[in-house]
């Protein structure tokens, strides 16, 4: 019933500036507790620019990246680290569709958003990305491990 180490996977969940500002933090944060993930990482964050740039920087030649930095440099984001068996793949359902308009209601964009520069959460797209973006937003030392009461009954 525990999951081996090797199925643990991370991903890096990040409310937006528009999510912050709009109190959609403990919405965000409640319904991945809910699901039964683990947090091991979570702040408060003024992202400054190079950071936004190295984390978008598969879409640097798009035409919206300079709007994309300006929006994620805008105010604080909650950078969060979520661990658990197959999380990448659940949070990405969990989020819904980059455009809010095409998301399923039921998600967090689908249920909380209308526009793509304004879609309110940040999550990984693969395992390694998952890998990969925890170390570009956390230092080790401000990430925690630890063991939930409870976790019999989700791992
Ligand atoms: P992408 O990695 O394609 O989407 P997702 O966040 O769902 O993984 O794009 C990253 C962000 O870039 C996206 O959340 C919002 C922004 N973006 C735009 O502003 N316009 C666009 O046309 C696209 C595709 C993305």
């Amino acid at each position: 019933l525990v999951a081996s180490l090797e199925q643990v996977e991370q991903s890096y969940i990040m409310v937006k500036p528009d999510g912050v500002q709009r109190g959609l933090v403990g919405e965000v944060i409640s319904r991945f507790e809910r699901k039964g993930f683990k947090l091991t990482g979570l702040k408060l964050f003024q992202c400054p620019k190079e950071l936004a740039e190295e984390h978008y920087k598969d879409l640097k030649a798009k035409s919206f990246y300079p709007t994309l930095i300006d929006y994620i440099t805008s105010g604080p984001v909650v950078c969060m680290v979520w661990e658990g068996v197959g999380v990448v793949a659940s949070a990405r359902k969990l989020i819904g569709s980059t455009n809010p308009l095409q998301a399923e209601p039921g998600t967090i964009r689908g249920d909380l958003a209308v526009q793509t520069g304004r879609n309110v959460i940040h999550g990984s797209d693969s395992p390694e990305n998952g890998k990969r973006e925890t170390a570009l937003w956390f230092k080790e030392g401000e990430l925690c491990e630890w063991t939930p009461a409870q976790a019999p009954w989700l791992m």
